[in-house]
């Protein structure tokens, strides 16, 4: 865990590309545990954290970036070949295209933007997509698949591969089980509802589960009043609308989710984007917010609105709210905290970055969050003052024209929340959060000392592990699969190109075992497929490179 590329709560500059001096300063920072008074306009950031905050985000070595854009060439010139050779006939064209008798009209398929897809993408495509047939538990069973075509098409071959240690779903808790017995309750009210409810929410969908449900999640966040909706997507794509709307300002995250995306374009808000988790981006923009005001009229904006996950899935980082929190109220703006991936995932019982922070959900105006990831359901929240979930009840799009929650997903949620709170008469929730903890930082900390470069924070579920080239994509996880385990791995459009990477959740339902069997199977590939390109982490005793880095700052 102490490596020198960390990056401590004393440091404003953290983004992935650190510089070499920026390494050795973090060493010190980790060394004082909290810098003091690093006050930089205004907000002493070294004081709201009340433990260390440390985010890995280390380089690769220049070679790896060089080969990197090498491996993306040979891919491209060899795409351009092809490309010529279909388009002499020397090679079978299986992309869709323009009928010839349709040539005078405006063209439907563009040759270049589909020369990523046909030329690169197709190499590895195998990789994706790929159809499960069992719950997403801690292992899971996926459908055979070949190909004739090179990845054009696929033919399933009828078997299923049985039992592969399932390292890509968000199944932070366990809860994505089929056992019986955790399914009573869901059971009885499936029978006892039906599946459908066939009404919104306004009109005749609102049932008692809702109630229930809605009453549950503001007791465990500890707020006024909650209000659910069906589907997580559409709680930040239709709500965010609601709440904010021409004249307004969004601020977001360069990296947030596509649901926080669209519901932005869709209000008609003013968007303007900050660099990653960096707070001196963040208030750069809300300075000029409220010094300038609205472009032309120059008048002041009607809500700012910050918008940000509590972790962020591709990256593994935990928000740094305690600072976000101050900035926003010193420059009044309103903070909306998207929970998807945090909410049952850390914090001691679970109740997400506030509490990893050990905040007041006060601070935050508008807590968003997913049932999808640690509840094993369906549907979002969003939760905070009895004012702002009274306008959603009757302003929010989702709740006037959508068909409202199903109600034994509903009870999923309450099962599995409940459990959470010790409601059910165990200690069993708070052992899958605890087993969760565990877990993660066994897993990140082993990957560290493997010598891997690892992105993100120490308790972060979500670990991402970079692979850069692409051909070690494919290979990577084709490898992986042969060895019975299931990995997701990303590449640009989603990942800037350099940075390819798999990315593995870890669960609470893993036992050592399967995380063992996964790292050694991790540390053989990772030296045949030369992935260790971490410069620190080789040792497995701290106090030794502790020892290093001191003569670094020397
Ligand atoms: C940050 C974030 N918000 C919202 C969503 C959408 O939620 P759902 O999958 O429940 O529709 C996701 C899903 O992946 C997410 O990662």
């Amino acid at each position: 865990m102490a490596n020198p590329s960390a990056v401590c709560n004393g440091h404003l500059h953290h983004h992935h590309h650190q510089k070499q001096n920026n390494l050795l300063k973090s060493g010190v920072c980790k060394k004082n545990g909290i810098t003091k008074g690093m006050k930089k306009n205004g907000v002493s950031n070294g004081t709201l954290y009340k433990k260390t905050f440390i985010e890995h985000f280390e380089q690769a070595p220049m070679y790896v970036a060089v080969l990197t854009f090498v491996g993306f060439g040979v891919g491209t010139i060899f795409g351009y070949l092809r490309d010529f050779m279909r388009a002499w006939g020397l090679e079978k064209r299986n992309i869709a295209e323009e009928r010839e008798q349709q040539k005078d009209f405006v063209p439907l398929y563009q040759d270049f933007e589909n020369f990523y897809t046909r030329n690169l993408y197709m190499r590895i495509r195998d990789n994706w997509n790929r159809p499960i047939c069992s719950v997403p538990g801690p292992q899971f069973d996926l459908m055979e698949r070949v190909t004739d075509d090179y990845n054009w098409t696929f033919r399933f071959t009828g078997r299923t591969i049985k039992n592969v240690i399932n390292m890509g779903s968000y199944n932070y808790l366990g809860f994505a089980e089929t056992e019986p017995n955790a399914l009573k309750t869901v059971t009885k009210e499936l029978q006892k509802y039906g599946t459908g409810i066939c009404s919104t929410r306004q009109e005749m969908g609102t049932l008692d589960k809702h109630v229930e449900l809605e009453k549950l999640v503001a007791k465990f966040l500890g707020v006024d009043d909650a209000m659910v909706f069906g589907m997580g997507f559409a709680t930040n794509s239709m709500n965010i609308p609601a709440l904010v709307g021409k004249g307004c300002l969004i601020l977001s995250d360069e990296l947030n989710h596509t649901s926080l995306v669209l519901g932005a374009r869709l209000s008609g808000a003013t968007i303007r984007i900050f660099k990653h988790n960096n707070m001196q981006s963040l208030e750069k923009l809300l300075r000029d917010a409220i010094i300038y005001g609205q472009p032309r009229s120059r008048r002041a904006w009607r809500k700012i609105i910050i918008l940000v996950e509590g972790i962020y899935s591709m990256e593994g980082s935990i928000v740094r709210l305690p600072e976000i929190v101050s900035l926003k109220k010193k420059y009044k703006a309103y903070l909306y905290l998207d929970e998807a991936h945090s909410i049952g995932a850390v914090g001691a019982t679970g109740r997400g970055v506030v509490e990893y922070f050990g905040m007041s959900p006060d601070d935050v105006d508008v807590l968003m969050g997913t049932f999808t990831k640690s509840f094993g359901a369906a549907g979002g929240y969003i939760a905070g003052k009895k004012d702002l979930v009274d306008f959603l009840r009757t302003h929010s799009h989702s709740a006037v024209y959508a068909t409202s929650m199903c109600p034994p997903v509903a009870e999923q949620i309450i099962r599995a929340m409940k459990c959470l709170m010790g409601l059910d008469g165990t200690t069993q929730g708070l052992q899958r959060v605890r087993q969760l903890g565990k877990n993660t930082r066994y897993f990140r900390r082993r990957l560290h000392e493997m010598g891997f470069i690892i992105y993100g924070n120490d308790d972060s579920p979500v670990v991402p592990l970079l692979l850069y080239m692409p051909g070690k994509i494919g290979a990577f996880a084709r490898r992986m699969l042969e060895k019975n385990i299931g990995v997701v791995v990303v590449g640009f459009p989603a990942t800037p190109i350099t940075e390819s990477r798999a990315r593995f959740c870890v669960s609470a339902a893993h036992t050592r075992e399967m995380l063992d069997t996964v790292l050694n199977a991790l540390d053989e590939l990772g030296d045949f497929l030369q992935l260790k390109y971490s410069r620190y982490s080789k040792s497995s005793h701290p106090e030794l490179y502790e020892e290093t880095r001191f003569e670094l700052e020397e």
